[in-house]
């Protein structure tokens, strides 16, 4: 962008690493990870998800960071200016933020549904599962309030993005990581003193090979990618804001340490829980929403506990809809030249109707088929599927193919003689994360 001397910039090192973190600490670590670790496997499933994290993750997060921060642009624009012809990276992140956050919103709002509930002691007031889930589907097929806190969370998101980079993004996420990181180690710790909680402890480390498959291969690989927002342009965008003294490495790995670190948190709160209610640890979605709540009602204090475990879980698909959001909103700021605001505005109306529809796929609508798939499951099938994988896809095939022009080539390699680390890298990005990705493509329409 011409006008990049005057664009906002991150506080520095510290502020680029909980800001980025904040994008991907969220409703996929806390909600997805423990029931995806859970039906596959526990142990087994965790040793494959470090090794997606390490040889994939953490080199496309640091190939985004590098188009970001020497580009200083949105993601269409970052490409644009790198490679026109690849600016269709651009426009299929773009794309796939508006679609997840038709769905994020509406699980954010059913978050906030279940803080309230728990403040209001109807949760603990409940006791065994069925009755539990009564009230999560008598809940979410109804045609008002999951819409209402859709449209909400919508709100408390737009509110922070209009405060801009610095004001609204940067101080949320100051605030809230901290916040989250030490809720859910109080959590973890209570949850493993409960009886017969070490027994979940056992199941969530130690390794089971027998219930991994080739497919839970590839389902480690898109949780992995879902969780570090990866191939859709959030990244690049956040890059876009670090200062110049930022070193991108660094921040990669620790916003990746991090992130991997509230899943296995996540984990540590979930399983010995579980375990010590009986519960089946491979329940599925519903794990957070039924069987959680279950526990919370038998716990002394319960509704006390339940009502932090789901602030925790509003603030992290906070900091996470505020990163998709601001993907688009910088966008059509800087590529449509309109105000912030007026930016902000548009993205918050799109989602919202594609929030408020998805909420009702579970009701009223929910006769409305795309495919066989009702509207929210379509928009989870079409990014988490397709869309994330394409452009993770594309995103290393540009970052390790592409020749690159010098400020690029100078922030993601560092030097024109290679060091180990940048040989790693680029081997990394040039052959297995596309290789790895191409399977996971396949796979996803069903082809693997
Ligand atoms: N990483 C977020 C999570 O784990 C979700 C997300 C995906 C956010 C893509 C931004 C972009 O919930």
């Amino acid at each position: 962008m011409e006008k990049s001397h005057s664009r906002a910039t991150f506080g520095g090192r510290i502020s680029a690493v909980l800001v980025t973190a904040g994008s991907a600490v969220g409703l996929g670590n806390i909600w997805r990870f423990p029931y995806v670790a859970g039906e596959n496997g526990g142990g087994a499933f965790l040793l494959v998800y470090a090794g997606c994290i390490l040889l994939l993750g953490l080199p496309l997060t640091i190939a985004e960071f590098a188009i970001g921060k020497s580009t200083r642009c949105n993601a269409v624009g970052a490409y644009r200016r790198l490679a026109p012809r690849w600016s269709i990276i651009g426009y299929t992140g773009i794309l796939t933020s508006t679609l997840i956050l038709g769905f994020y919103f509406v699980v954010a709002g059913w978050t906030a549904e279940y803080m309230l509930h728990s403040l209001t002691g109807e949760i603990a007031a409940r006791g065994e599962a069925e009755s539990h889930r009564l009230l999560f589907e008598r809940f979410i097929a109804d045609p008002w309030r999951p819409a209402l806190y859709a449209v909400a969370f919508a709100v408390a998101t737009q509110l922070v993005i209009s405060l801009g980079v610095r004001r609204g993004i940067e101080r949320a996420a100051k605030v809230m990581m901290p916040l989250l990181f030490l809720a859910l180690l109080a959590l973890a710790v209570h949850s493993i003193l409960l009886p017969g909680g070490l027994e979940g402890l056992r199941f969530f480390l130690a390794p089971d090979f027998s219930k991994l498959t080739a497919s839970s291969v590839l389902t480690a690989l898109g949780q992995a990618f879902f969780s570090l927002s990866i191939g859709l342009g959030t990244m690049v965008t956040y890059a876009s804001y670090f200062t110049p003294s930022t070193d991108i490495r660094r921040t990669a790995w620790q916003v990746t340490a991090v992130d991997t670190l509230v899943a296995l948190l996540a984990g540590l709160v979930i399983f010995p829980a579980v375990f010590s209610a009986g519960i089946e640890p491979d329940s599925g979605p519903s794990l957070v929403f039924i069987t959680l709540p279950t526990i919370f009602g038998t716990l002394p204090l319960g509704g006390l506990w339940s009502a932090i475990f789901f602030l925790l879980l509003v603030i992290a698909a906070l900091t996470s809809t505020i990163s998709l959001h601001e993907a688009c909103t910088a966008y059509l700021h800087e590529e449509w030249r309109l105000p912030r605001r007026t930016a902000a505005c548009c993205t918050t109306l799109v989602t919202v109707l594609l929030g408020i529809f998805a909420s009702l796929s579970f009701g009223v609508l929910n006769g409305w088929r795309i495919g066989s798939l009702t509207l929210f499951d379509a928009l989870d099938h079409l990014t988490a599927d397709l869309l994330l994988p394409l452009g993770g896809l594309m995103t290393c095939l540009f970052a390790g193919w592409h020749r690159h022009p010098k400020a690029l080539y100078e922030t993601l390699y560092r030097d024109p003689r290679l060091g180990i680390g940048d040989r790693t890298l680029r081997f990394l990005l040039r052959y297995v994360c596309p290789a790895v990705m191409v399977l996971l493509f396949l796979d996803s329409l069903g082809i693997g």
